[in-house]
């Protein structure tokens, strides 16, 4: 069966809707969502200076939109993805009992980054684009 793939930063407006939107470019045919760990931002569209940077690339993202990281997310997706260790550890502190969907750090599936950093205060777009489309291919790949 198809991989269902979610992808999660904290806001869900900068990484992970990049993250999903790069992938999905790769891997049309997986169903993948983003999500944040946090609420500030749900409902908006991808930070404007992320998806201008993006779009330089060729990758489009502007009919994505916010929303919060939530329990039954570990049974609706297959692999969990967390941009940085304080993310994949907000995620786990909401796992269900019983859940084994996995969550591991998207960096490890194709960067040696350690972790994507967030171009909201580093405001380093290009940065995070290269460590995210890195582990993006490598996630395509290692994916049946
Ligand atoms: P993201 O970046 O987690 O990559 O979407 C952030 C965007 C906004 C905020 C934090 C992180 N914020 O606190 O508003």
């Amino acid at each position: 069966m198809a991989t269902r793939v979610l992808f999660v930063c904290l806001g869900n407006i900068c990484r992970s809707p990049t993250a999903e939107a790069v992938f999905r470019g790769l891997r049309p045919d997986l169903p993948t969502d983003s999500a944040g760990t946090a609420g500030y931002h749900v409902g908006e569209p991808p930070y404007g200076p992320m998806q201008a940077a993006a779009r330089k690339r060729g990758i489009k993202m502007d009919d994505l939109r916010a929303r919060q990281f939530i329990a039954r997310d570990f049974a609706r997706f297959d692999l969990i993805l967390a941009m940085d260790a304080d993310n994949l550890r907000n995620i786990e502190a909401l796992r269900p009992a019983g859940a084994a969907t996995p969550v591991r750090l998207f960096t490890d599936f194709g960067s040696d980054a350690g972790a994507v950093p967030d171009p909201y205060y580093t405001r380093d777009f290009d940065g995070a684009l290269d460590i995210i489309e890195a582990a993006a291919q490598g996630l395509a790949e290692a994916l049946d």
